[in-house]
Formats: C-alpha cells, sequence, structure tokens
C-alpha cells in the first residue's frame, strides 16, 4: 500500500487546517509523517507558487500555469515525496494532480484527457492511496477565503484564482466531485462545512481505518 495521502477542495475549504490536525494525528501515534503541499514543497516549488499566485498584474495564460504547476509537482514528487515514501514515512500532500484536472481542466477547459497524461508524466505516475475532498458551499469557502485575505498583511491578500469568478468556482466543485464520483474507492468526501473539530473527527475516522488495513498498523 502507499503511504500518501492528498487533501483537496475548493477555495477555503478547510484541507489546509486539516492536514496540520492529521500530522499531529500520526506524530501522536509514533507514526513517521510528512506534511507538505503544492504548489511548495521545495525551493523551485516555491518560486512558481509565487509566480502562480501572483497578486502582481503580468499575465499567465491557462496553456502556462498548467505548466508550471505541472512543473512543481516533477521537481515536488522527485525531490521530496518519493524520498519520503522511500524512507517509510506517510505522506500527506495538500493538494495533487487532482487539482490540476480540478482547475485547469474544469475551471479553466483545457483538455482533460492531455491534463490526465501530463499528470502522469510530471507526478512520475505517482497515484494516492486515500483523496480527502472537503466539499462545501462555494459561497462559504469564498467567504472564509476572503475573511483571510482580509488581514493587513500583503501576503493574505486574495491570491489569482481566489480573485476569479463564482463560475469558476462551482466548475472546479463539479469537476472535483466528478472526480471523487468516478474513483470511490480513493475518495473519501468529508463535509467541509462544519467545525474544525468535527471534521478533524471524520477525518481521523478514516485515517484509522486505511491504518487498521496496513501492515504492522502503519508504523
Ligand atoms: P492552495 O490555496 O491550496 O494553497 O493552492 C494554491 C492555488 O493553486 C489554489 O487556488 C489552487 C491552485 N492550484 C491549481 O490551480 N492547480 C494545481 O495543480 C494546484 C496544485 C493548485
Amino acid at each position: 500500500m502507499k503511504r500518501f495521502i492528498t487533501f483537496e477542495g475548493i477555495e477555503g475549504c478547510g484541507k489546509t487546517t486539516q492536514i496540520r490536525l492529521a500530522e499531529t494525528w500520526f506524530r501522536e501515534r509514533g507514526i513517521a509523517v510528512l506534511a507538505t503541499a503544492e504548489p511548495g514543497g521545495t525551493t523551485l516549488g516555491r518560486k512558481i507558487r509565487e509566480i502562480l499566485l501572483n497578486r502582481g498584474s503580468f499575465a499567465i495564460g491557462a496553456e502556462a500555469e498548467l505548466l508550471l504547476f505541472a512543473a512543481a509537482r516533477a521537481q515536488h514528487v522527485r525531490e521530496i515525496i518519493f524520498p519520503a515514501l522511500e524512507a517509510g514515512r506517510w505522506v500527506l500532500c495538500d493538494r495533487f494532480s487532482d487539482a490540476t484536472l480540478a482547475y485547469q481542466g474544469f475551471g479553466r477547459g483545457l483538455d482533460i484527457g492531455f491534463i490526465r497524461t501530463l499528470n502522469a508524466f510530471s507526478s512520475l505516475t505517482l497515484t494516492p492511496e486515500r483523496t480527502f475532498l472537503f466539499d462545501l458551499p462555494v459561497e462559504t469557502g469564498l467567504a472564509r477565503a476572503e475573511k483571510r485575505a482580509a488581514g493587513i498583511r500583503p501576503e493574505a491578500a486574495e491570491d489569482r484564482f481566489e480573485r476569479e469568478e463564482k463560475a469558476f468556482h462551482l466548475r472546479i466543485q463539479e469537476g472535483y466531485r466528478s472526480l471523487a464520483a468516478s474513483e470511490p474507492e480513493r475518495y473519501r468526501i468529508i463535509e467541509g462545512g462544519a467545525d474544525v473539530e468535527t471534521v478533524r473527527r471524520e477525518v481521523c475516522r478514516h485515517l484509522t481505518a486505511l491504518l487498521e488495513k496496513s501492515p504492522s498498523g502503519g508504523k
């Protein structure tokens, strides 16, 4: 079994909070874990993230955007994720290939078949064992993201994706839902609109089930 778990969802879905709580859950059980994020996770990934989420004014077309996410992923898998998996650690990843299908495929309208091919290439054919989809109404997610961006720090300002129109986020939500429906074995849909503790308990319930299936309880 691959010890690779991804966290996905629309803006403001709560996955980043939940990945931190899940990381703590593994550590408390003495299980080696690494939590990481896309785009990011490596020096190259962080530089690409800055470009992609830029709050500046230069243009990035959909095709260039897709290739930048793919480049960040390729480096992330090779430099961080594979070595951690080979060392026997569990890897929790905040977004992965499904985000590219949802955002660049369903959101931007790029060809899904081509994105699947590119995803296989950039992920070195790695796929998650389990994917948590945090689902909640788009309005709720965007209101959360806006609240976060209302902070006075410039780095907390809304990013390029959060500034997109509501219809874009609705397409992404539909995309995620259809991806989850097409792979029910891998996906677990979590009600992301609930309070943090309720969501955490739900995630931990699924983690417990996953570890029970794993040799030596995941250790
Ligand atoms: P984050 O908000 O989860 O940090 O992700 C950064 C943004 O990048 C988010 O708006 C989703 C977007 N994104 C894509 O559009 N395609 C991708 O492949 C990934 C990983 C993220």
